[in-house]
């Protein structure tokens, strides 16, 4: 499981050299990395580019939301950068999806390309308010289909949600699901958390995990714990 493993360590820092303080302390054999907002906007591409000279696949989380060619083009830009993985909203519609998947493939070697259906954050209410009808479910099943009729390789969705989509589009679709919290573990703020093995069985391929082990006085034993629990 070494080089091909299921886990993505989020590295929510705020600055670079503590996220690569934190990366020399894990090993690119044992889990991936995920960059998000806080720390690409904090310290950008270079930043990515530190991380992948150490070894490390990244996934970079910067849900572009945009008009098609404006999304095309930071696809290609994030290809460029040869991040492993990326994302996009499924909220943008299908000629956005359509546009990223241009932009991230116009190499041969693209990155994994997923969507984000709907913000785990959101609930009926919050949808409701913005002029989407129906429950939750309902709308991550429409998205994540539409992401699967647009080309791209899979969604980020809840480990609530991932049974359901893993029979409804089948295999080959990959599903990466954060709020991942070892049994021993504080859930922090996620509302609807699950066990690394109890993920993989509901049809999880990625577990993104970040406290449990960014937090933890022993980051390098926290994945080790987690690998651990892993179905392998
Ligand atoms: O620390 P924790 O394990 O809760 O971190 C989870 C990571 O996954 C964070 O980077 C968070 O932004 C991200 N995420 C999430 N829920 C989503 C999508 C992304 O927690 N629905």
């Amino acid at each position: 499981m070494t080089a091909n493993s299921p886990l993505i360590i989020a590295l929510d820092t705020a600055d670079c050299d503590s996220a690569v303080a934190l990366a020399r302390q894990l090993s690119p054999e044992l889990c991936r990395l995920k960059v998000g907002k806080q720390l690409f906007t904090a310290a950008g591409p270079q930043c990515v580019s530190r991380l992948m000279a150490l070894g490390y696949d990244v996934f970079l989380d910067l849900k572009f939301h945009d008009i098609p060619t404006t999304v095309e083009l930071a696809c290609r830009a994030a290809a460029d950068l040869g991040v492993w993985m990326l994302n996009v909203h499924a909220l943008g519609g299908a000629a956005m999806l359509e546009a990223a998947r241009v932009g991230a493939g116009y190499r041969g070697d693209r990155p994994i390309l997923l969507a984000v259906t709907l913000l785990t954050s959101m609930g009926e209410a919050d949808m409701q308010m913005i002029g989407l009808s129906g429950t939750p479910a309902e709308a991550v099943l429409r998205l994540a289909r539409l992401a699967h009729a647009c080309g791209l390789d899979g969604v980020v969705c809840s480990a609530h949600e991932a049974a359901l989509l893993r029979e409804d589009i089948g295999t080959g679709f990959s599903l990466v699901t954060p709020g991942i919290r070892p049994a021993s573990a504080a859930s922090d703020d996620q509302q609807r958390v699950m066990t690394p093995a109890a993920a993989q069985s509901a049809g999880a391929d990625y577990l993104v995990v970040g406290r449990p082990v960014t937090h933890a006085p022993d980051p390098l034993q926290a994945v080790l714990e987690i690998r651990n629990q892993l179905i392998s």
